[in-house]
């Protein structure tokens, strides 16, 4: 079992936007490096003892398994904290909420819809916070992408990523992302689905020690061209149920097709955070052939949060 530098203990997993460079290469090579320790058995109990508690104000499949697995892997415990069972989701404030379970659990997880919610929970707990989803963000998300097109593609530094659909929680987080590794990310969207301003001039400011550039067009064709990697996503992400009919007539132009796939490198991989849509805004065809990496995507889930924890817990 390789030995872990203490440098991230402690600290909350929010964004990537709050690491620096070195940090965010640190975490994915320890995300390397335990998943080679999980795939050749050698047991690996960084965590034994601690718990996590995982808190879901929205669905999960990927991010509560691999966070519950990943946990026990680590040989730790993770509790399950439905909305419908404590009592924040009856009217306790998230400071209380913060404050109680700091005094039980080593680590908190938590998804949720209002970005701010999680900073407030990081405010008032004396534990680190994972932030496993919010509208604005999804941090833990973009480890395992890195991961996973660091495993096909060697060195991210100079690889152009090209995201097409929505400027939603997966995209800002793709900009963080590339900023952090100096890999070049464009964004491909409908008029007024463009990323948040903010977090793409974040992003920007970042991506100057690094060289990335990160832009964003409206034409998904300029945008796949030369790409290394295209990604996409749902057009409705959860909490956008009611606009997801009009939303499918807005995107219509942005699906990840064979055609659009032939105008990008002749050797780019396909990746989607998943859940999908098939045939919405990637068909079947391309989410099976052979540039997906969709599913080599989903189990480093598993890898990158159990690096994030190690680390921060
Ligand atoms: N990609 C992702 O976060 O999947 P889940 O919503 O299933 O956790
Ligand atoms: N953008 C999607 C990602 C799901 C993992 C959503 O927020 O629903």
């Amino acid at each position: 079992m390789m030995e872990l530098n203490n440098s991230l203990r402690g600290r909350d997993f929010i964004s990537i936007h709050d690491f620096t460079p070195e940090e965010i290469t640190y975490m994915l090579q320890v995300g390397a490096e335990i998943k080679k320790l999980q795939k050749r058995g050698i047991p690996h109990h960084y965590l034994a003892g601690k718990t996590l508690g995982m808190i879901f104000q929205k669905a999960s499949t990927r991010t509560r398994v691999a966070f519950e697995v990943g946990m026990y892997q680590l040989g730790g415990n993770a509790l399950f904290l439905s909305p419908r069972d404590i009592q924040l989701g009856r009217g306790e404030t998230i400071k209380d909420t913060a404050l109680v379970l700091s005094r039980m659990l080593d680590g908190i997880m938590i998804r949720t819809f209002d970005h701010d919610e999680v900073l407030e929970l990081a405010k008032w707990a004396s534990i680190p916070i994972i932030n496993g989803l919010t509208d604005l963000l999804h941090p833990t998300q973009v480890i395992g992408d890195m991961m996973t097109i660091a495993e096909h593609k060697g060195e991210l530094k100079g690889l152009t990523l090209a995201f097409i659909g929505d400027g939603n929680n997966v995209a800002h987080e793709l900009l963080f992302g590339g900023a952090k590794v100096g890999m070049n990310v464009v964004i491909a969207c409908p008029p007024g689905f463009e990323p948040d301003a903010t977090v793409l001039a974040q992003a920007q400011a970042d991506a100057k020690a690094t060289g990335a550039k990160l832009w964003v067009v409206e034409d998904p064709a300029e945008a796949v061209k030369g790409a290394d990697a295209v990604y996409t996503d749902v057009w409705a992400s959860m909490g956008q149920e009611d606009q997801a009919a009009e939303k499918e007539q807005q995107f219509l132009r942005y699906q990840v097709n064979a055609q659009l796939m032939s105008l990008a490198a002749k050797d780019a991989i396909v990746l989607h955070c998943l859940p999908a849509k098939r045939g919405k805004e990637i068909t079947d065809q391309v989410m099976d052939g052979p540039q997906s990496v969709v599913f080599d995507e989903a189990e480093n889930r598993l890898h990158a949060h159990k690096a994030i924890m190690a680390l921060t817990m």
